[in-house]
């Protein structure tokens, strides 16, 4: 059975585009694979976090993944700072990337221009080396996300083959998986730019929202003007925007979609119908498990328990094939 990673950030609340760009097709990509999930709170600490927020969030986020069907005894589920691995193969990987890799991650310019006066964390930089090392340790063959991890990945294949070109064969090059229809959901106001955990505006549907906010929010998502019902995301990104999300959730071709409808109304309305259908069962597993972080805690621990298994294993092997002494 091929070997499955993939990592959500615990900050902010889980939004559409997680759920249509990564978690449904980890919970359907489980039955087929060996499938490991992480809750990446390192990465989160790249940005300035309250330590009792960022333990709340990587709990509740946790509880999301179980909530949208994540079985944890099928997958492994954990928080990657459980896993002491992690940040000990990221400086194997940081020695093994170059400056001028790091300086071309668009995710990177972009989260640093946003507002150039603020404090830039050096991990905010070295990031991809971090997200490598998630990968890699786990001699992961596939690594399913949406479309903005693309590079990341690319450079995850860069990684390993350098590395297992110096130091002989070590790591297994991994592919990534890009859903056909949801892998870039854009905001609902903005649709230019895509949804995302640090822009939570009335252009951002949060899978915990209230349902009538969210029909609200479709509701008034922009389109255009000149009225005709196409998939052209260069043109017309409102109303693709709205195809992408209907066809991700109803799991149909964005394209074949638009031809069932000549008018923005009911497009927009049948998207958050089928959004809401979606969320509420989510939501309502959700709320039940909210109220017991012990026993979410303590599946997180088994599974922590589980991934340090293999982690330690591919980084001794890391550690042997560069040189350092047991
Ligand atoms: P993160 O936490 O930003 O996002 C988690 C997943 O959601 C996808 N995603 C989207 N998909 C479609 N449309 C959107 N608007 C949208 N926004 C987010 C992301 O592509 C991702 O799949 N660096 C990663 C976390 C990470 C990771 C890893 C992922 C760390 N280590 C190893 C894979 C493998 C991140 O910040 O994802």
């Amino acid at each position: 059975m091929s070997r499955l990673f993939s990592g959500i950030q615990p900050s902010g609340e889980v939004h559409l585009g997680n759920l249509l760009g990564a978690l449904v097709n980890w919970v359907t990509l489980q039955d087929e694979h060996d499938a490991i999930y992480c809750v990446v709170d390192l990465h989160a600490l790249t940005l300035p976090q309250v330590a009792d927020e960022l333990r709340r969030s990587t709990i509740a986020t946790a509880q999301m993944l179980l909530a949208v069907g994540i079985d944890p005894e099928r997958s492994t589920m954990f928080v990657q700072s459980q896993v002491p691995q992690h940040p000990q193969l990221a400086w194997l990987m940081e020695c093994t990337v170059s400056y001028g890799e790091l300086s071309r991650m668009t995710a990177f310019k972009d989260k640093s221009n946003r507002d150039s006066t603020s404090f830039i964390s050096a991990g905010l930089f070295t990031y991809p080396a971090l997200q490598a090392a998630d990968i890699l340790l786990y001699d992961t063959d596939v690594v399913p996300v949406g479309a903005d991890q693309r590079q990341h990945v690319e450079i995850t294949r860069d990684i390993a083959e350098r590395f297992n070109s110096r130091h002989g064969d070590t790591f297994v090059v991994p592919a990534h998986i890009i859903p056909p229809a949801g892998a870039r959901i854009m905001d609902l106001q903005n649709p230019g730019n895509k949804m995302s955990k640090s822009v939570d505006g009335a252009g951002t549907v949060n899978v915990l929202d209230d349902l009538a906010k969210i029909a609200k929010r479709f509701k008034r998502a922009v389109t255009d003007s000149d009225g005709d019902v196409r998939f052209d995301v260069d043109a017309k990104p409102g109303v693709s925007n709205l195809l992408s999300i209907l066809g991700a959730v109803t799991d149909r071709d964005p394209e074949a979609l638009a031809d069932e409808y000549s008018q923005y109304g009911p497009l927009k309305g049948d998207t958050a119908d089928a959004v809401i259908a979606m969320l509420e069962p989510i939501q309502a597993r959700y709320r039940e498990l909210e109220d017991d972080p012990a026993e979410t805690m303590r599946l997180l621990r088994l599974g922590a328990d589980k991934a340090e298994v293999i982690a330690s294993e591919v980084l001794a092997r890391a550690r042997r094939n560069v040189g350092l002494i047991d």
